[in-house]
């Protein structure tokens, strides 16, 4: 077992940076490497490319301190590493499967220059089956390396709380003293989470989470199977959210009843506009092209998907109903771009859709977010304006349509909304707003199952 590894991390995205920059602050030198020159740019400057609460002063201080090496370079710091995290991007290919061409790339390249006895771990998300097939490339190529599979449960937003306030570490592998090895880099990483909350100055948990071993295949496909079944939930929650609005219920009322039940939870039963982001859309398509490429129909989450596709449409529509007319030449606003509160990407962004989709009716549509600048730019469809501020955005609106749940955007007062807009529709497409302060303000507000 590596008593104090030395560490490269492979791609510095959402999970490589994040990782790369906390285990910086636990006592390990790591080589971060970034091949996107803009990105490796930002990563020196003591910048990090997204928008991530924390993230900046503790790649600053580990840049400082020189214990955090932004390279792109896979030989700089690989021949002098023990421990290899693989944080490479995995997007899907059209037809839903994990397109898993950055995996093994990056696995190629790394072997030219891995030491025998490295351990490489796995923190990309991938279906089940593909470490197996990387240990036999390694084999192949004549490589002792021992393979790891560690996947990753941060979300985007709450990063650097969710990796050193934990629910649980998960390590799959087949030679104990490389999971061993794994798991002494997170007791470490533990030691020092308070002190590194602190300079982050992000809010400290008293967590004590749990470390699991298991087999390679299970740590792969508990990943997938997590973030599935919480895609399920929200997409339960939004077709509960469809029957209330036909009978006129509250779907908030009702999942925050039903999740008071310890056995359900209330976690993840928010219904709104659907799930986005890099992670949801993609692992829910890639598990079901998993279970066909053994053999397996998961309808569950085939009709979760479809809950989720049909979530833009059946706002619009609603949209149209209430108000009995077409929506061409309206002035629709869209808040929020950015898939979720807290974050600067846009990666399958509903509010994104729901924008392009009001455009397409003929609508005039302007959009705003707090964190997104030109991110969106290249999945609008043509003549969307994008403003640089709330006021600007909901000036002189017919409709103001809040697709993201961003403070700046609940606590702006309801009177406000009604001040600039020409119009009076508040379509909450989060359910985040109270609906007695949105009427007292003489809105008309619309959610969705309220
Ligand atoms: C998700 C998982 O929550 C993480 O545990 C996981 O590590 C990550 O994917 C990943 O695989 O890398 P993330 O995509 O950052 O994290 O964001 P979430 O907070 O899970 O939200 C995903 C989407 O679901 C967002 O669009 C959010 O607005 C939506 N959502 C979430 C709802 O519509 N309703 C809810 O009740 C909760």
């Amino acid at each position: 077992m590596y008593e104090n590894p030395v560490i490269t991390v492979l791609g510095a995205g959402y999970v490589g940076l994040t990782t790369a920059a906390l285990l910086a602050h636990s006592g390990y030198t790591v080589y971060a490497v970034e091949p996107n020159a803009s990105r490796l740019n930002a990563i020196k400057r003591g910048k990090s490319f997204f928008y991530e609460k924390g993230l900046d002063p503790i790649i600053e201080s580990a840049l400082d301190s020189g214990t955090l090496i932004p390279t792109d370079s896979y030989e700089m710091g690989i021949p002098k590493s023990d421990v290899i995290f693989s944080c490479v991007g995995t997007p899907d290919n059209p037809d839903g499967s994990s397109n898993l061409t950055y995996v093994f790339n990056a696995a190629k390249e790394a072997a030219r220059y891995l030491k025998p006895g490295s351990i490489y771990i796995q923190k990309s998300t991938v279906p089940v089956g593909t470490g197996a097939d990387i240990e036999k490339l390694f084999t192949k190529l004549n490589k002792q390396i021992d393979y790891v599979s560690n996947p990753e449960f941060l979300r985007e937003g709450t990063a650097l709380q969710d990796t050193l306030f934990f629910d649980r570490i998960v390590v799959g592998g087949n030679n104990k003293q490389a999971t061993d090895t794994v798991l002494s880099i997170y007791r470490n990483l533990e030691a020092c989470r308070e002190t590194i909350a602190t300079k982050a100055d992000v809010t400290s948990g008293s967590r004590k989470g749990e470390y699991i071993t298991t087999s390679l295949n299970s740590a792969e496909l508990i990943k997938v199977t997590a973030n599935a079944f919480l895609a399920l939930k929200i997409s339960f929650a939004n077709s509960i959210a469809k029957l209330a609005d036909t009978v006129g219920a509250d779907v908030v009322d009702v999942m925050n009843a039903v999740g008071a039940d310890e056995r359900i939870g209330s976690s993840f039963l928010h219904a709104g506009r659907g799930y986005g982001g890099g992670c949801f859309p993609k692992d829910v398509s890639g598990l079901i092209a998993s279970g066909h490429q053994h053999g397996v129909e998961l309808e569950i989450m085939t009709a979760a998907r479809a809950v989720n596709d049909s979530m833009p449409g059946y706002i619009i529509k609603k949209l149209q109903n209430k108000l009995g007319d077409s929506l061409k030449n309206k002035q629709i606003t869209v808040l929020g771009l950015a898939f979720k509160a807290g974050t600067s990407d846009v990666r399958r962004s509903p509010g994104v859709a729901i924008a392009n989709a009001l455009q397409r009716t003929g609508a005039i549509v302007r959009t705003y977010d707090p964190q997104v600048q030109d991110e969106a730019a290249d999945d609008y469809v043509d003549g969307i304006m994008q403003q640089t501020s709330l006021e600007a955005a909901i000036k002189g609106a017919d409709i103001v349509v809040i697709t993201t749940e961003w403070l700046e955007f609940t606590t702006y007062h309801a009177a406000n909304y009604a001040k600039l807009m020409k119009g009076s529709l508040l379509f909450d497409a989060v359910n985040c707003l109270d609906i007695p302060s949105v009427q007292a303000a003489g809105l008309t507000y619309v959610g969705v199952g309220r």
